[in-house]
């Protein structure tokens, strides 16, 4: 069922701008959807046409399979289930504090104080501002005031949820904790995004739209979408653009397509040779065992034979063949974060030799940054837990239970095929597992 859908859509400014030339578009129910297009795509004029806020020149736009219609009840159920977040914050935000702020909305529809106050509450804690409730929206950050913004949208408990251009203005750090808040408010509800962030888009959506010029010019899942951007004026992603460049070198595997920095080094074909570091001495064709520790690849004498041999000294190591995969001695910690104890995990972090600590969701990056935790890796915390531990590092990752079962299939289904690391649940604050 699509929620939003719009047929042959055109639209055409008062001066004359044609924004829109034909736009056929649909908001499947719970996916992640992005409208990918370079500055002036339209991508904004197709936003504003979802909420009612502008009108078709020609075609139209359907709401729950009906034609969408323009008089005040209709807009006011279209507004219920559909929030719009505004690229500007400044927009969007107008009331002396930010908790007024956020009750605007359900307090004009029409609800009990004690359900707008559950609401508001309610939006701030999704959202992870409660402890701005009381401020003045206009002396906060620009990720702060996006922030407030959403909570404001959240609080009328839409079904889906739409946001132009949401990472425009966030610093990278800002910018890797939103993708984890939209990541979360997705198990929930429908989410479309309208961005010129080509890299985002490829690694979040589950479907895209390519608009140029007023049209869609390309549109389904990014794996297939991304092969052919550059008409709409827009960069390749840098993950496939990297997969494609040692591909045509043949250091790749042909025909992965990798999403995301961990299965871009998965598709490295599994070279003959490697760099390895000795810290004996050793001799052009003696056999050795390998070794991936922290790091580094080590290269040991091997008694037995084993099935690598020195092919060149270096000055700072040895060339090595290398067949297959090494196995790494890294290692996994799932760490649910419902019984956190600051003591208790500091005592992990030792027992267990932890070398780099990950958060998955919005709650556990929260506790990260309360907590002062060190050691901390930002964003796309799963990939890069596991390239860690590839390289033979111990990585925790911070995670709520709910999330457990879920992230251990999909851990197993990245590693299938390789020399994987050892995977562990600290259920009991690390100390009974
Ligand atoms: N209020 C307006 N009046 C006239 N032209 C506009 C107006 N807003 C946008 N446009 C034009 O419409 C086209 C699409 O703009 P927009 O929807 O804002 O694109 P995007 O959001 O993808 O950057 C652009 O050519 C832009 O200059
Ligand atoms: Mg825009």
């Amino acid at each position: 069922m699509n929620i939003l859908e719009t047929r042959e859509l055109e639209y055409q400014y008062p001066d004359g701008t044609r924004a829109l030339r034909g736009v056929s578009v649909a908001l499947r129910t719970n996916n992640k959807i992005a409208f990918v297009g370079s500055n002036g795509a339209g991508k904004s004029t197709l936003f504003l046409h979802f909420i009612g806020i502008l009108r078709p020149s020609r075609g139209e736009v359907l709401f729950r399979g009906k034609t969408l219609r323009y008089d005040k009840a209709s807009l006011l159920s279209l507004r219920r289930s559909v929030g719009m977040v505004f690229q500007n914050p400044d927009d969007q935000l107008f009331a002396p504090t930010v908790a007024q702020d956020v009750s605007f909305g359900p307090k004009n529809l029409g609800m009990s104080e004690a359900e707008v106050e559950a609401r508001v509450r309610r939006a701030l804690k999704i959202a992870g501002i409660e402890e701005l409730a009381d401020k003045p929206p206009h002396l906060l950050s620009y990720g702060q005031k996006k922030r407030v913004a959403i909570a404001g949208v959240l609080a009328m408990e839409p079904e889906v949820l739409i946001l132009d251009e949401p990472l425009a203005g966030l610093d990278p750090a800002g910018k890797r904790r939103f993708i984890e808040f939209l990541n979360d408010l997705a198990k929930r509800k429908t989410i479309a995004v309208a961005t010129h962030d080509v890299d985002f888009a490829y690694e979040w959506a589950d479907y895209v739209y390519v608009l140029h010029r007023g049209k869609v010019v390309a549109e389904g899942e990014p794996k297939e979408v991304f092969q052919e951007v550059t008409r709409a004026n827009l960069s390749p992603p840098r993950v496939l653009e990297f997969y494609e460049a040692l591909a045509e070198l043949g250091l790749a595997t042909p025909g992965i397509q990798p999403s995301n920095m961990f299965e871009l080094v998965r598709s490295v074909a599994s070279l003959g040779v490697r760099v390895a570091l000795a810290e004996d001495t050793l001799k052009e064709g003696e056999a050795v065992s390998l070794e991936v520790e922290k790091g580094r690849i080590l290269a040991k004498p091997s008694r037995e034979g084993g099935s690598s041999r020195v092919i060149k000294t270096l000055d700072a190591g040895v060339v090595v063949s290398a067949n297959g995969n090494i196995p790494p001695k890294g290692k996994v910690y799932l760490y649910p974060i419902e019984n956190f104890d600051a003591l208790a995990f500091q005592e992990t972090l030792a027992k267990h030799e932890v070398d780099f600590v990950a958060s998955l969701g919005s709650e556990a990056r929260l506790l990260v940054e309360r907590e002062g935790i060190e050691l901390a890796l930002e964003g796309a915390a799963l990939e890069r837990c596991l390239l860690k531990a590839l390289a033979g590092y111990h990585a925790l990752l911070l995670i709520p239970q709910s999330q457990i079962e879920e992230t251990v299939k999909k851990i197993r289904s990245y590693l299938s095929g390789c020399a994987a690391p050892e995977i562990e649940i600290l259920r009991d604050g690390g100390n009974e597992a």
